[in-house]
């Protein structure tokens, strides 16, 4: 077996738009709900809101020749809806496209593999006020000018489109990552109805992606459900709840339809989306190419009781291992509980290289596919020190153990196409600000004051320089 990785195989890593940008209000860009969130979540528990993030729209020339220094093959990054189309609707703002242009051509200057994502939490702000955003079936005919209008402005210079970051998420978590009007927050039929309107907007940019002769693939967050135990109710509740969190998502992208016990579940609870004739037969005409994996951790269920009270998944906000405010509770088909047998982050999120081995694996068998991994990170407390040195050999040591369980996967015949982890550089974390990092590069803010967003190379900057140099095999 060869030690190397493929000689084509892309290394990288990924931002998104709102989270590195920052500039959320200049050359013409109008706001996205990611910027009113953020701010909300700004006055409510003092993380940074999006208006600087890591200032990536004034500096990003300097980062790219950060990335060709460690020498990376691909970049993923985000396109802003609202830097586009400000209002959301058909008007163009050309300052914003020029910005998109400018990057993918830095990036194709140096080397690097240009790798969009379509859609990551930023739905224009006007979108919200026009008629509640994602709410409205509404939303897919706009995401359709966008999708449109970008592929087609991009297309000579993009292979691997990412459609939509993170459906899953979405569900769980869906008042940090969509912006849901407050009268409508105890309606939770409407997480999936969100979904529903997501699942046609990706299917509408595969047909554009595939018109263009590209190749597209969803961004989901995937973590495997183990079982709790080995009794048998805990291992068809690990199922039940790997149908409802992953395959519900994944059938649709790859074989064009709503994986049968979730939605069953899903009609059972009052929870299902409207569908519209034909949704269906428009996902089947419209199947993904590969897989875009953002994987962090795994998850762990046991059976759980009828009479069980419905929750959603918790968060933990302080960064102290085991303040998770819950975990996801479906009565009658499982609940969501921690893993006795993994190490965790401080966020209480489990460490599991083996887990993505074992969902490289199992998609490989079930579905067949390609995967490029788009994230997968740890999100930690990084100390600059007084000679500006970042140590986060914790970080490498996470990257190190992923690398190896891709190989060990790519070993037994699955095809991967890259690595993309996260952060290239650090950014704004979507639930806990600036504290939490999860880059290369050191940006040298708080969340309290953007100073001059400086970069600094950590010490897992050199480590992942010699990885990619040796392709893939000097991981010491
Ligand atoms: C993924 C998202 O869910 O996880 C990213 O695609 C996000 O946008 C990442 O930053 C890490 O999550 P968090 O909440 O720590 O930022």
């Amino acid at each position: 077996m060869n030690k190397e990785f493929p000689k084509d195989f892309l290394w990288g890593a990924a931002t998104s738009a709102y989270q590195v940008e920052g500039a959320a209000e200049t050359d013409g860009k109008g706001l996205s709900q990611q910027d009113i969130i953020n701010k909300e979540r700004n006055e409510k528990f003092g993380f940074a809101d999006a208006s600087v993030a890591s200032d990536h729209y004034h500096m990003y020339k300097e980062d790219i020749a950060l990335f060709k220094e460690m020498g990376f093959t691909s970049y993923r990054f985000s396109i802003a809806w609202s830097r586009i189309f400000p209002n959301g609707d058909d008007v163009v703002n050309e300052a914003g496209v020029q910005f998109y242009r400018d990057l993918i051509k830095e990036l194709k200057d140096n080397g690097i593999e240009p790798i969009p994502t379509l859609y990551h939490y930023d739905l224009p702000w006007a979108l919200v006020e026009k008629y509640g955003g994602w709410l409205s079936r509404e939303v897919v005919k706009d995401f359709e000018i966008f999708a449109k209008y970008v592929i087609n402005e991009f297309k000579d210079d993009i292979k691997y489109w990412i459609t939509l970051n993170e459906q899953s998420i979405i569900v769980q978590y869906w008042t940090q990552k969509c912006y849901v009007l407050p009268e409508y927050q105890e309606n939770n039929q409407l997480r999936y109805q969100i979904n529903h309107h997501m699942n046609l907007a990706q299917a509408t940019a595969v047909k554009y992606i595939h018109e263009v002769g590209g190749l597209a693939g969803p961004a989901l967050g995937y973590a495997p459900v183990y079982a709790r135990t080995c009794k048998p109710e805990d291992q068809l509740a690990a199922l039940n709840a790997n149908d409802l969190r992953n395959t519900y998502y994944l059938d649709v992208y790859f074989k064009g339809y709503y994986n049968v016990a979730a939605l069953t579940y899903l009609k059972q609870a009052g929870l299902a989306p409207v569908m519209e004739d034909g949704d269906e037969a428009f996902f089947a005409e419209n199947i993904s190419d590969f897989f875009a994996i953002n994987y962090y951790d795994s998850q762990c269920a046991h059976a759980c009781p009828e009479g069980a009270e419905r929750s959603w998944s918790g968060y933990n906000l302080s960064g102290k291992k085991g303040d998770m405010s819950g975990f996801e509770t479906h009565p009658g088909f499982y609940q969501m509980c921690p893993n006795p047998e993994l190490r965790t982050t401080d966020w209480d999120w489990a460490i599991d290289p083996i887990g993505l081995e074992y969902v490289y694996r199992d998609l490989y068998t079930r579905y067949k596919i390609p995967f490029m991994i788009t994230e997968n990170g740890l999100g930690a407390y990084d100390e600059l020190t007084a000679d500006e040195k970042v140590h986060d050999d914790y970080r490498i040591d996470y990257f190190r153990e992923h690398i190896q369980a891709t190989k060990r996967a790519m070993d037994m015949g699955v095809e991967v196409v890259g690595y993309m982890p996260w952060s290239a550089i650090d950014l704004l974390s979507t639930s806990n600000g600036y504290k939490k990092r999860y880059g290369l590069v050191y940006v040298d803010r708080t969340d309290e004051d953007p100073k001059a967003c400086r970069r600094i190379r950590k010490d897992s900057f050199y480590w992942y320089k010699k990885v990619i140099a040796s392709d893939g095999v000097d991981l010491d």
